[in-house]
């Protein structure tokens, strides 16, 4: 297993360029299942995620292949036959359950093992299945699967009573087969649903509303094969953005969807950060001392659950007292107790940490958790005093594009070395 070492103390200077958004490919893979010919997906970031995304499309059948030019995709699902969706795949990666949605409306039924709980929380799926019986579907749970079998899926109107990122995307494919309209009610704003809405209006499904807590999708248009773009990771810019002002850096963060990240602009500021637009992206100025920022994580426009773990790395050498308030999942402070082994100094009650800044962090052998938090790890390295190990880096990979390799570039002290 890789491990990552860094050596702790450089400004990171420079630029970066954003990769393709993990959490916008996955749907528009899953999107491919509504259609016969090949699609291409161009922009796609290299991460294990997709690795296993393709496996899974692959074990349903369908042709993966990489495209014509770097970071494509080309998918034909003419040839699935069987819409089984087996644990092996979908217990490494909780997004497989996307192609519950499109499976459901393309074959009239589907068998998908339920992902289970993770490292971040229980993460249910019952408003995916929930708005599926809203629209006809007939579900039952059996041996960890779940089976659906929907021979008329009719347009619904459906009320989620979360915000689901997952869950209105499931439901906006499997409605653009179902006879009639669907109308999903607090529906989620994420930027990877109107990259989805758009890919599928590309595609011809006729959809109204994305970006909206209201989405119509009027059900049975004919969908033909598209050539689409990923949109730029914002969760990875954002991470480069904390980098850079923790470091006190100066970091041009090129294909950095800025508009999309107003939350954590808003607070970098707060910790005397300067953050502002360039033509080709964002330009982040880190300031010392680092000003302490309170911050509640929510569902899109708020801020982002998957910027929580790195924003508490920089609140641990900030100048005073930091409350982090986590409300989206119930058990996302794992990098916790990795920080305070770096001299961080950290309480957890409940959903709610309080960082107290102290003047220095100390390198530490580490082990990463889950992804985000892996990335926290990664951060508190690069202002550590000494050596830092980051071991169990898989969950890196898993949705971060070459993280050490673009930090190198930025003059950081970093090295992936096999253990
Ligand atoms: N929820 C339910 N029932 C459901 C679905 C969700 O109660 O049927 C709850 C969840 O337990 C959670 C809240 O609703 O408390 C929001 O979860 P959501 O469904 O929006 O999360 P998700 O769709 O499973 C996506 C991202 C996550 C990101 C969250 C929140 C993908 C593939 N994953 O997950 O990304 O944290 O939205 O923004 O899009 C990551 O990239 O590291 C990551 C975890």
């Amino acid at each position: 297993m890789d491990k990552i070492i860094i050596e702790g103390g450089v400004r990171l200077v420079g630029e970066v360029t954003v990769s393709g958004a993990k959490n916008a490919v996955l749907p528009l893979m899953a999107a491919s299942l509504l259609v016969d010919d090949w699609n291409t997906i161009t922009n796609v970031p290299g991460l294990q995620d997709i690795e296993t995304f393709k496996k899974l499309l692959a074990h349903l059948g369908s042709d993966v292949e990489a495209g014509p030019d770097a970071g494509s995709l080309r998918i034909r699902t003419r040839d699935v036959t069987e819409p089984v969706a087996p644990y092996e795949l979908v217990k490494t990666m909780r997004a497989a359950i996307l192609v519950l949605g499109p499976l459901v409306g393309r074959f009239k039924r589907a068998r998908v093992s339920l992902p289970g709980g993770c490292a971040i929380g229980a993460r249910p799926i019952n408003l995916h299945i929930d708005g599926l019986r809203r629209m006809g579907a007939e579900i039952s749970i059996d041996r960890g699967y779940v089976n659906v079998s929907a021979p008329r899926l009719r347009g619904a109107k459906i009320l989620m009573e979360t915000s689901t990122v997952t869950g209105t995307e499931n439901l906006m494919l499997a409605a653009t087969q179902a006879e009639g309209v669907t109308v999903l009610e607090n529906a989620a704003l994420e930027p990877e649903v109107v990259c989805l809405a758009r890919v599928l209006r590309e595609m011809g499904a006729v959809i109204r509303g994305e970006g909206t807590d209201t989405i119509t999708i009027e059900g049975g248009a004919p969908l033909r094969p598209v050539s689409v773009a990923v949109i730029p990771d914002r969760i990875e810019a954002g991470t480069f953005m904390v980098a850079a002002a923790m470091t006190r850096g100066n970091v041009l963060i090129k294909e950095c969807p800025l508009a999309q990240l107003d939350a954590l602009a808003i607070k970098l500021r707060a910790t005397g950060a300067s953050v502002t637009a360039e033509d080709s992206g964002a330009r982040v100025i880190g300031d010392w001392p680092i000003g302490s920022v309170d911050v509640k994580t929510l569902a899109y426009p708020g801020f982002p659950t998957d910027m929580q773990a790195q924003i508490m790395a920089m609140m641990t050498v900030s100048n005073g007292l930091s409350v982090i308030t986590e409300t989206v999942f119930e058990n996302r402070f794992m990098h916790v107790g990795e920080l305070r082994r770096m001299g961080a100094d950290i309480s957890v009650d409940g959903r709610c940490a309080v960082v107290r800044g102290v003047r220095r962090l100390s390198g530490a052998p580490l082990m990463a958790t889950d992804l985000r938090a892996s990335a926290s790890l990664v951060l508190a390295g690069l202002v550590a005093d000494g050596t830092t190990e980051v071991s169990r880096i898989y969950h890196l990979d898993r949705g971060y594009d070459h993280i050490e390799s673009k930090l190198r570039a930025l003059g950081a002290d970093i090295k992936r070395v096999k253990a």
